[in-house]
């Protein structure tokens, strides 16, 4: 007995001596706590939220990060790595937005719809858009100039004029920090995204990279108030046990290094006295990824777990020139696509250097905004019906009962006469109301199929429309 004990005593002082940690069986399932799964529940009913990528990298107009990590499939126009990356990092001293408003954001994501947002408080390049004390690389940092301004923490004004607005907050946190050298050590290359080291040789290294994480999770989930979803990108940092495709172990390169920045801890500290904060360790699974994110695509059907499709409305998730932004029709199909899957749309929009929100952006938002509030009742608080999506027209059912035909329309697919589908749901047959508009359709039954039936009149005013909703 007396050896069992001495032999558990050495090997956890060992493993602690290392820096690692007892993995516990249940941080690899899903979270099973109601508080949460209920807030997840109330996040399903938003639908729609504003994501905005911001950071040094607006200043040239870059690719957010990405073009100081040495992968070979980063374009850096022909200039050498080094040479570049010193460049890159001097970026923090041209950031100085001047026409930032973030009340001005706030407003626009609320006309267009949004319901809540995720901002990016700090990208892999590790540059902090608030006022961190466990660096100086931020925006409150003395060498970058838009720390003259009497009100610099940018994380601070975003979250307080969308939350006085009523969106739900939600903070952007990339586990991976190229800027910190205890992920990126000048001693070493930096041959790709991963930290630069063997962490079983320097485990001393790899706990100052952690705990200097763990006090800016700290910041950014106390220092703003209660903060509803904390979105934690870099998914390449994670225990070996969820290192489970071949994808993952892609992002791993050469030397497929474990880094465990202790999640369990991660959670803790950030849902200290905000106990049903909504986590999402992106891609890891388990108890801390509280709802997936698949990125730029919808899924084919219903998925049967909680999620939120992340797309840009260009091509990049930063500012870049002559971005090919999305049609508004196009992103009201999408809207209703993963809204009729169950899902959540995060819509994605670069601000430019001087914080402006381009202006193609601003169209689209104010046309997919007049587009929700006349179609309001089909979009929020709404779950899947079968057959979810049927040819062009999507099943909505609202949570109290009321289903929703949302048709989808185009230059290409204008309104018909005629629709047949089946439900999984008995409908009343006879008139039914078109959201917004004076139209009507009238619904009949013919064994299993539903047929619903517009005039031509109706057909002729209800053209130019991006997608027409029928309440059945
Ligand atoms: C992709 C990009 C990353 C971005 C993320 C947002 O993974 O590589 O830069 O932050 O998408 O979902």
């Amino acid at each position: 007995m007396k050896q069992n004990i001495i032999f558990f005593v050495m090997i956890v002082s060992t493993l602690f001596l290392y820096g690692q940690r007892i993995i516990t069986a249940e941080e690899q399932k899903e979270e099973t706590d109601t508080l949460i799964l209920n807030r997840v529940k109330e996040w399903q009913d938003l639908k729609f939220g504003f994501f905005a990528h911001w950071g040094i990298y607006a200043t040239e107009e870059l690719v957010e990060s990405w073009s100081i990590c040495n992968e070979d499939w980063i374009d850096r126009k022909g200039v050498e790595y080094e040479p570049y990356k010193q460049w890159y990092w001097e970026l923090n001293k041209k950031f100085n937005p001047k026409n930032f408003d973030a009340n001005k954001w706030a407003e626009l994501a609320w006309e267009c719809g949004m319901r809540y947002f995720v901002f990016t408080s700090k990208h892999h390049d590790g540059f902090c858009m608030y006022d961190t004390k466990q660096t100086d690389y931020s925006v409150c940092g003395k060498d970058c100039p838009y720390s003259q301004n009497q009100n610099n923490d940018i994380v601070k004004q975003v979250v307080e004029a969308f939350r006085s607005k009523g969106f739900w907050t939600g903070l952007y946190f990339s586990k991976a920090d190229w800027h910190n050298k205890d992920y990126w050590s000048p001693m070493w290359a930096t041959p790709d995204r991963n930290v630069n080291y063997n962490i079983d040789k320097h485990p001393e290294k790899w706990q100052r990279f952690c705990d200097f994480t763990y006090k800016q999770i700290e910041e950014i989930t106390h220092n703003y108030g209660d903060i509803d979803i904390l979105w934690l990108d870099g998914g390449w940092i994670r225990p070996q046990w969820s290192i489970n495709s071949d994808e993952v172990r892609s992002w791993l390169g050469a030397y497929q290094r474990v880094q465990d920045i202790d999640m369990p801890k991660i959670a803790k500290i950030a849902r200290k006295g905000n106990e049903d904060m909504i986590i999402v360790d992106r891609s890891v699974g388990g108890k801390y990824e509280n709802y997936r994110t698949p990125e730029q695509s919808v899924p084919d059907s219903p998925l049967n777990y909680p999620w939120e499709t992340c797309m840009t409305m260009g091509d990049s998730w930063s500012y870049v020139k002559n971005d090919n932004y999305k049609s508004t029709n196009t992103l009201i199909h999408t809207l209703v696509d993963v809204v009729c899957k169950g899902g959540n749309l995060l819509l994605n929009v670069g601000p430019d250097k001087e914080g402006n929100i381009p202006e193609p952006a601003i169209e689209r938002m104010k046309e997919m905004g007049a587009w929700l509030r006349v179609n309001s009742k089909a979009i929020y608080s709404t779950h899947p019906i079968a057959p979810y999506k049927s040819n062009n027209i999507c099943f909505t059912e609202s949570n109290n009962d009321k289903v929703f035909a949302i048709i989808l329309l185009s230059n290409s697919t204008n309104l018909q006469n005629t629709y047949t589908f089946e439900l999984s749901k008995d409908l009343a047959i006879g008139k039914k109301k078109v959201l917004g508009s004076k139209a009507e359709a009238k619904l009949s039954k013919e064994g299993e199929k539903y047929i619903l039936n517009f005039s031509n009149k109706d057909v002729e005013q209800n053209r130019e429309k991006n997608a027409l909703v029928v309440e059945l």
